[in-house]
């Protein structure tokens, strides 16, 4: 399928104060229609500069971004007119105008016709839980209700790309909740794409299909979430047991990964592996004595652990 954005060796440098900083580092993905895709990383790594070349907001030194097969520089409006994007901390409405005006204004700015929009936008105000707050101006809402109103703004503009810089950063889980179920919705329902930033690893587990990961403005992953899921499928146990003796203690510490710590008279032994075969293994040690299992848990690694292993490797 034609992937609906596409960056193509993407370099950027800033100069700031006499330094330059390489903000992107030949950034290549493509991103399928119709799919949530997040772009993770950690501060400073180039996601908002990645949001903003794709809206046409920076320009890269070199290299492409297209839109929906539109080159972003040589055909900037048909290009242009395909997204919408919300950035981080800077809200797309008015303050001035209530929910429902900014909904109208920005529909009309797309030139989208009033009547056309007006169910829509009723619809958009009651699922952002915004219709009691119709006729409050935005600069009187709460932080969540100013941010929920931004991504409607953008939603309303009726664009097939969506551009979210961080959109539930400082919310609370609530709103943080609805938001993932209106993103899930629209590219469910309505075929959108979505191409959101975040630092929470609970919104790429629960809504992005598919992950890239910049460091340093370098592309350092980029598959499927299950995928990474699966290729770091990493379990910890651990394991409550009874009295050890020495030589048990002994061969316990000879296994990798290890941890034995003593506690009131019973032992907790925790282990990372990849495998089954060291847990086996320290499940014979505990039979030479008999020794009583109490509790045995297993830790499954999630997206955060991923993340930071992801990270730890591009380090080296
Ligand atoms: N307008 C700018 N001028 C100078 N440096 C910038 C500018 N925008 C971003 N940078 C730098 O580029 C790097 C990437 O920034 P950014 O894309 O905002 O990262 P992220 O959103 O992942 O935190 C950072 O080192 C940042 O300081
Ligand atoms: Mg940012």
């Amino acid at each position: 399928m034609q992937p609906v954005l596409e960056f193509n060796e993407v370099n950027k440098r800033f100069s700031a104060g006499g330094k330059a900083v390489q903000a992107l580092d030949k950034v290549s993905f493509q991103v399928p229609p119709g799919t949530i895709f997040g772009l993770l990383g950690p501060n400073g790594a180039g996601k908002t500069t990645t949001v903003k070349a794709a809206c046409g907001l920076v320009t890269p030194d070199s290299g492409s971004v297209t839109v929906g097969g539109c080159d972003i520089l040589r055909q900037r409006n048909s290009a242009l007119d395909q997204v919408a994007a919300v950035l981080e901390g800077n809200r797309n409405i008015y303050w001035r105008l209530t929910p429902r005006e900014n909904l109208e204004f920005f529909a009309a700015l797309r030139g989208r016709r009033p009547r056309a929009v007006k169910r829509e936008i009723d619809d958009l105000l009651c699922l952002m839980d915004l219709a009691e707050k119709a006729r409050t101006p935005a600069r009187k809402l709460s932080r969540g209700m100013q941010q929920k109103l931004a991504l409607a703004v953008a939603l309303v503009s009726g664009a097939p790309v969506l551009l979210l810089d961080e959109p539930t950063l400082g919310l609370d889980v609530h709103t943080s909740l609805e938001i993932r179920n209106h993103l899930r919705r629209i590219a469910r329902e309505e075929g959108r794409t979505v191409l959101v930033t975040t630092h929470d690893m609970h919104v790429v587990e629960d809504i992005c299909a598919h992950v890239v990961i910049i460091d340093k403005g370098r592309v350092v992953a980029n598959d499927s979430t299950q995928n990474l899921l699966r290729l770091f499928r990493f379990r910890s146990y651990d394991l409550t047991v009874g009295e050890l003796a020495p030589d048990q203690c002994e061969a316990l510490a000879r296994i990798p990964h290890l941890h034995l710590e003593e506690n009131n008279g019973s032992w907790q032994i925790s282990l990372e592996v990849e495998d089954h075969a060291l847990l086996w293994q320290v499940l014979d040690i505990l039979r030479t004595r008999h020794t009583s299992i109490e509790a045995i848990r297993r830790r499954e690694l999630n997206f955060e652990g991923v993340f930071m292993e992801i990270l730890g490797r591009s380090e080296t």
